[in-house]
């Protein structure tokens, strides 16, 4: 996930709305993440270092690009394409049409992306009982238990 300001923060966002994909519960043990279906859409609430956002994300695998529109707390609505070759185009669509790109190191997270993650075992959020993993200490992921649907992640962004 690329973050654009430079502060530092956790990064979170909660996934309300996952479409209607319905994905087989994984066998006991040590469960592993459910991988991303190549299309969704999902509605997230992202806080970042102290700002909200509603964000309508669009995850499209298969036509490599994400497409987010962004609204900030009391600010303009954002319309944000993310490329798989790390180019990212954000607009508005208001009066003043503003634009700009920009060239990230990192592409789309890809389907698999939660590969490598560690499971940690089951916690309550937002009221759902969840499986947890962690990555290489900066991501936190959550999935239902019984629908194996996100619902929350915390990134580390670190500095
Ligand atoms: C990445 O792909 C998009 C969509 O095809 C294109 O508009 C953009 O110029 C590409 N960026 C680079 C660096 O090639």
């Amino acid at each position: 996930m690329k973050t654009i300001a430079s502060t530092s923060g956790l990064l979170h966002l909660l996934a309300v709305v996952a479409g209607g994909t319905s994905i087989l519960p994984a066998a006991a043990e040590s469960p592993k993440p459910t991988s991303w279906p190549h299309q969704f859409h999902s509605i997230l609430f992202v806080t970042y270092s102290g700002s909200l956002s509603l964000v309508d994300f669009w995850y499209d695998w298969t036509s490599g690009h994400n497409f987010n529109i962004v609204q900030d707390q009391l600010k303009k609505l954002l319309y944000d394409l993310e490329w798989n070759n790390g180019t990212s185009f954000f607009y508005t669509l208001d009066s003043t049409k503003e634009c700009r790109s920009a060239q990230l190191d990192v592409s789309i997270l890809r389907p698999n992306w939660l590969d490598g993650t560690v499971y940690i075992g089951q916690e309550n959020v937002y009221d759902f009982l969840c499986s947890v993993w962690q990555k290489v200490d900066f991501i936190w992921y959550y999935e239902d238990v019984i629908t194996n649907r996100p619902v929350h992640r915390v990134f580390y962004t670190g500095k």
